[in-house]
């Protein structure tokens, strides 16, 4: 893949965001491979060549965003992210949905890129609220979106079906007015 031809839509010290393409899906298909035991239970990223190449076909419309965290040295996927449910209108709110790459996790480059997908989101996007909901178990994501300044907004019983089972969530945002700025 020739990284001059992809636009980069945000960058930050140590990472940068861009769309998923279709030459990303041997990368992609494994990573996810490889963070099985990380990612599960919470997420369920694309696990095929159709899966990945639905995500992408959407990744950049009006009701979904779909982002690649990458490390600016090598190009590696560091995380994925998405904005999905994406209202305009009275609302310009979204759901933040996030996920690792097990090689890279616990190295702070899902904070920062999480950090440019807001930076994306309040910018160039225009939206005023980010939505985060997160298992009460799910303590690695609580600590992240806690320390990215969300705040706990409520508790919602049985709110999203996951892994075939409807799962208790907290409610977490971060408002435009809120957001300190992207560092
Ligand atoms: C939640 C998840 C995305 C966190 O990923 P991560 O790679 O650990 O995220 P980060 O490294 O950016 O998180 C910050 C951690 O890195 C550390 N860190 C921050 N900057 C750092 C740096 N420059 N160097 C090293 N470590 C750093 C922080 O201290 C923090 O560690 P702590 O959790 O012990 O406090 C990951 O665990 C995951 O994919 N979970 C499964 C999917 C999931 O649950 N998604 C959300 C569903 S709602």
């Amino acid at each position: 893949m020739d990284p001059a031809a992809l636009e980069i839509l945000q960058t930050g010290e140590r990472t940068l965001l861009r769309h998923p393409v279709p030459a990303d899906a041997p990368a992609f298909l494994a990573m996810v491979e490889a963070s099985r035991a990380l990612h599960h239970p919470w997420v369920h990223p694309p696990g095929d060549a159709a899966a990945f190449g639905r995500f992408v076909e959407h990744a950049a419309t009006e009701r979904l965003q779909g982002f690649l965290i990458c490390l600016r040295d090598t190009g590696e996927i560091a995380g994925v992210a998405t904005l999905s449910e994406i209202v305009r209108g009275l609302f310009w709110s979204t759901y933040l949905g996030f996920y690792a790459s097990a090689a890279w996790a616990g190295r702070g480059f899902l904070k920062e890129g999480l950090g440019l997908v807001l930076r994306h989101a309040f910018g160039p996007l225009g939206l005023h609220r980010v939505e985060a909901n997160v298992q009460p178990e799910n303590t690695r994501s609580l600590a992240l979106v806690r320390s990215l300044g969300f705040q706990k907004e409520g508790f919602s019983p049985k709110y999203l079906r996951i892994g075939g089972q409807w799962r208790d969530h907290e409610r977490w945002a971060m408002l435009a007015e809120t957001w300190e700025g992207g560092s």
